[in-house]
């Protein structure tokens, strides 16, 4: 991770109130990036608008710049920031929810906009994970009345987000942001778990090239369905480090016991795209 000296990261609380990723470090992290078919779609209309940003300027067409993604943990949101930044060849900025919110909600209001102020200033792609944290319906929070100010602010930053950045955001919980806030973003992505094309496709990237039994990615893939795909990841090494340990071939059995002892919280309902 690299640091911006040109333009410093804002601060609070005595730390900056961003992780910087340079392309570089975000090509690194999407080395085995897999989508699902519509998001892929989605993604790569995205970029190619992008690229013909004049032909958009021409037709008095505005060009997209908000994304929002929802879905449940470790289906590849966060991951999306990172391989958004490393196409557009732009720094990520990864902002640290923890470090913005502040006990005095005024406090919050003014780092959100000094963080968007930043990604005005600085190209790059802006991203908020957990964004219900700053973003919840304003009905919901009656008991925090403040907190419609952090929302009322976040909206005027959308609304005044005109620049060579892209914001991006990633919740979990949906039906919890403020429709307000919904209705800003021009581009919405819904992550799943993996269905069985996209399983078969991110396990073999992971088993590849491992020295293993025959059909063990066949077991695999049967065995980890309704995993996410940080799920099987960690599954999956948990499985290579058991054939190294043993000195053996990566084989079901591992994949077996790594699964056993990995107990994933296991979802064949949630959200699964096909
Ligand atoms: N679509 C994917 N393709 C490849 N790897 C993935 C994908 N989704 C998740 N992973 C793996 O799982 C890890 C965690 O994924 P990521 O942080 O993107 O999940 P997330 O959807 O942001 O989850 P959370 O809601 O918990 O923030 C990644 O670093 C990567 O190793
Ligand atoms: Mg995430």
């Amino acid at each position: 991770m690299s640091k911006n000296n040109n333009n410093r990261l804002p601060r609070a609380k005595g730390s900056e109130m961003a992780a910087f990723y340079t392309p570089k470090d975000c090509a690194r992290k999407v080395k085995r990036i897999v989508f699902q078919p519509e998001n892929r779609r989605i993604i790569e209309e995205f970029l190619t608008i992008l690229e013909m940003k004049e032909k958009f300027v021409e037709h008095d067409v505005p060009i997209p710049n908000k994304i929002v993604m929802f879905g449940p943990p470790g289906t590849g949101k966060t991951l999306t920031a990172f391989y958004m930044a490393q196409q557009l060849d732009i720094p990520l900025v990864l902002v640290r929810l923890d470090t913005i919110i502040h006990s005095h909600l005024g406090e919050t209001a003014s780092n959100v906009r000094k963080i968007f102020e930043y990604a005005k200033a600085s190209p790059c792609v802006l991203f908020l994970d957990e964004f219900d944290a700053i973003a919840r319906t304003r009905d919901n929070n009656d008991e925090v009345k403040e907190m419609a100010r952090v929302v009322n602010t976040l909206l005027q930053c959308l609304d005044e987000f005109e620049c060579g950045s892209i914001f991006m955001a990633a919740t979990n919980l949906q039906e919890e942001l403020d429709h307000a806030v919904w209705r800003r973003f021009d581009t919405k992505m819904t992550y799943g778990m993996p269905d069985d094309v996209t399983r078969n496709e991110y396990l073999r990237l992971l088993i590849g090239d491992f020295n293993q039994e025959q059909q063990t990615l066949q077991f695999a893939s049967s065995s980890l369905k309704g995993c996410s795909f940080a799920d099987m990841e960690q599954i999956v090494l948990k499985a290579k480090r058991k054939a190294i340990i043993e000195s053996t071939l990566l084989s079901a059995e591992h994949i077996q016991y790594s699964l056993e002892e990995y107990k994933p919280h296991l979802n064949t309902e949630e959200l699964q795209i096909n």
